[in-house]
């Protein structure tokens, strides 16, 4: 799930910056960083700023140095909500509050601790090549469906995908997927502060949708004793994860865990290929090997050019990191990409390097907040390329692309016609 940087009742400053820093190319900041175009040199200037820098405007400390992520994210002191608002203020109370309160991501202790292992251990149990089959037989489907010659119909194929192969994984029939996208395009809406009254409206209706949904699918999963969810089921008996403390909630939290960064894994896969015509050309000549590059390049992207920026954490008793005192309260933003591009961690960091050697990628966060999705999202990202590459009438020399204006997901959006549909 891309996130968001700061709470409700920080919103509007949010908001506010956000508006302004889009506006002007110049200057870059926090807030603006994830969806610049270039925002690294950022980045490195950070790094070599204080471990723990503070920002007084937006009153937060920003992490940026490979040590001091890991730092921050292994401490027990950094929780992923702040104590005083377990759920966004301007969500709490709805439906999609309701499924917020119950993530896994969103909560520390034992509401995290068990759902996760069922969660973590339920993953780890799919198979690979059942992902990539299911991938195979929607890319297929939804490239008929979108015509991925054009800026709009590419970014829809890139948003639909991994919401349709999760989607399938969990269990539901092929003609739901596409309801199931849209709600599920309105529900993580209401997880960035720079949405609206209506976005929020549609957020919790969505939710609702989703509830009910998944509601039938938990009771049509006794039917099918090999499935997925049946197997989730029993796992979370054996462990102690009762239906009460949010089975449910936490599957629609699979889906949208999947939904945004996935898109944004690949869709920045796309926009490397187009700037390094030597990798395209790598991947082009690929033959037998071309799964195998894919996936190294998928892999190398998630570092070079991470979908999830950033993720924040807030103290929740006061301690010491990298040296600098903090006290509970105070709000961290980790800067997961800035990370990634510490020549500390990963030598020569601002070259794409397919076979790059023991590789370190925060993307997908790190301790116990670790994402359990890194393998299939990147099977679903390494197959939705390779469906691109197999189709000659697609040019990565005319993709244009801006990115979805967002705190910490870097996302591309597919703007302009990439071939004249006159003249196919
Ligand atoms: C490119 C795609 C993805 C990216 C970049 C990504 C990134 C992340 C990050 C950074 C976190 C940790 C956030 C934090 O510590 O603050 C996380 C957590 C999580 N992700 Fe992913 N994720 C992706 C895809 C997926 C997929 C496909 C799934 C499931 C099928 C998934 C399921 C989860 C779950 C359940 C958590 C919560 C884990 C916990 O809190 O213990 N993610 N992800």
């Amino acid at each position: 799930m891309v996130d968001e940087l700061f709470n409700a009742n920080k919103s509007y400053t949010a908001f506010h910056y956000l508006t302004i820093s889009l506006a002007m190319t110049q200057p870059i900041t926090i807030l603006n960083a994830a969806c610049h175009t270039n925002p690294y040199p950022y980045y490195a200037s950070l790094r070599e700023g204080p471990a723990l820098a503070f920002n007084a405007e937006l009153k937060c400390w920003i992490a940026s140095r490979a040590a001091v992520v890991k730092e921050v994210l292994e401490s027990a002191a950094c929780a992923v909500r702040p104590i005083t608002e377990p759920v966004p203020r301007n969500i709490a109370g709805g439906s999609a509050g309701e499924i917020f309160s119950h993530l896994v991501r969103m909560n520390e202790g034992k509401a995290h601790a068990v759902p996760k292992q069922v969660i973590q251990s339920s993953l780890s149990k799919l198979d690979l090549s059942g992902i990539a089959a299911h991938t195979q037989q929607h890319a297929t489907r939804l490239t008929s469906k979108y015509d991925v010659r054009t800026g709009n119909g590419l970014t829809q194929y890139l948003f639909n995908l991994p919401v349709h192969v999760m989607g399938s994984v969990l269990g539901f029939q092929e003609n739901a997927l596409p309801a199931l996208a849209n709600w599920m395009s309105d529900f993580v809406r209401c997880l960035s502060p720079l949405s609206t009254a209506e976005q929020i409206d549609a957020a919790h209706i969505a939710a609702k949708a989703l509830q009910n949904s998944f509601r039938h699918l938990l009771q049509d999963s006794q039917a099918k004793p090999d499935g997925f969810l049946a197997g989730l089921q029993s796992e979370a008996t054996q462990l102690g994860w009762h239906h009460a403390d949010g089975i449910l909630p936490n599957l629609i939290g699979l889906l949208s865990q999947t939904y945004e960064a996935t898109a944004g894994l690949a869709g920045n896969s796309l926009t490397a290929l187009h700037a390094h015509p030597d990798i395209l050309k790598i991947m082009r000549d690929g033959g037998a090997d071309l799964p195998q590059k894919l996936s190294q390049l998928v892999t190398e992207i998630a570092r070079y050019d991470a979908p999830v920026q950033n993720t924040r954490r807030f103290v929740i008793q006061d301690c010491e990191i990298a040296g600098q005192k903090l006290q509970t309260g105070d709000v961290i933003v980790v800067l997961l990409a800035a990370a990634n591009r510490d020549a500390a961690t990963n030598p020569d960091p601002d070259t794409l390097q397919l076979d790059r050697p023991d590789r370190k990628v925060f993307t997908f966060g790190y301790g116990r907040h670790a994402c359990p999705g890194q393998h299939i999202a990147e099977q679903i990202a390494g197959i939705c390329l390779h469906h691109l590459l197999s189709m000659p009438a697609f040019d990565f020399a005319t993709l244009h692309w801006t990115y979805r204006p967002s705190l910490n997901g870097r996302i591309p959006i597919f703007t302009q016609p990439l071939h004249n549909k006159e003249t196919p």
